[in-house]
């Protein structure tokens, strides 16, 4: 079952026909709250601390904005540019940062025309993508290395999943009882089933010509890879 990536489609993928408005603000929610307890936020904040103090960060695949409006609060200096291809994220990111308690005039968000990134070369410092890849198939994964290494002056972090026995099992067994949304634990059994083992990555990197990365794996069951410009 978890011997090739799934090309099966998560719920959230197929639109907001399928879910009601509270299973997905619950859902957003919850991923920042999974993301900040499997260490991908820390991991995240500690990579930002070696930029530049005012470096300028794009968050493609943003959601519903929770992730970069809290790394303002660690990077005020730093400017936030999220960006989505759904008009529900990028509506419920700027309900986040109207309501958000500290100040967030370094954040905007912005819903994406068309899913490839059409902005000028060398036109932010870093680009982020936070559980982004896994939804896409592996020719658009190439493409998305490309026009991000070229959007970008410095680097791409790019933090997924690792496509595991253990994680789907224990995702399988625990997910229903501690998080109770449909989204979080349908999708996210989708989502480990179309995350990575280490060597489809580094396929995927040399594929699309990228000649300067690292691929980290994270605990539990996490990727983080940087690119960098040079
Ligand atoms: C699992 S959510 C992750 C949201 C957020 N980054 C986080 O970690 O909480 C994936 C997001 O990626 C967006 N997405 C999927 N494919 C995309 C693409 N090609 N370009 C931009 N966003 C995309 C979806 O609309 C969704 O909001």
């Amino acid at each position: 079952m978890l011997a090739h990536r799934s090309n099966e489609k998560e719920i959230l993928d197929l639109g907001p026909g399928n879910y009601t408005a509270e299973e997905f603000t619950h859902c957003q929610k919850m991923l920042f709250r999974i993301n900040q307890i499997l260490g991908t936020f820390h991991g995240t904040v500690n990579v930002l601390k070696k930029s530049g103090k005012k470096a300028q960060v794009m968050d493609v695949g943003c959601g519903a904005g929770l992730f970069i409006l809290n790394l303002s609060r660690h990077f005020p200096k730093m400017t936030f540019h999220g960006i989505d291809i759904s008009s529900e994220a990028i509506d419920m990111a700027n309900h986040e940062k109207s309501v958000f308690t500290s100040d967030t005039s370094n954040v905007k968000f912005e819903k994406m025309a068309e899913p490839e990134l059409t902005f000028d070369e060398n036109s932010v410092d870093i680009i982020l993508a936070t559980m982004v890849c896994h939804h896409m198939g592996n020719e658009e994964i190439i493409a998305f290395f490309k026009q991000a290494l070229r959007t970008t002056k410095d680097k791409v972090i790019i933090n997924d999943l690792h496509r595991n026995p253990i994680a789907y099992w224990f995702y399988y067994l625990f997910s229903p009882i501690l998080f109770r949304n449909r989204l979080i634990t349908y999708d996210g059994l989708i989502s480990i089933k179309r995350g990575f083992i280490r060597q489809e990555l580094i396929t995927l990197l040399e594929q699309a010509g990228m000649k300067h990365y690292q691929v980290k794996w994270c605990f539990p069951f996490r990727w983080r890879i940087i690119i960098w410009k040079k």
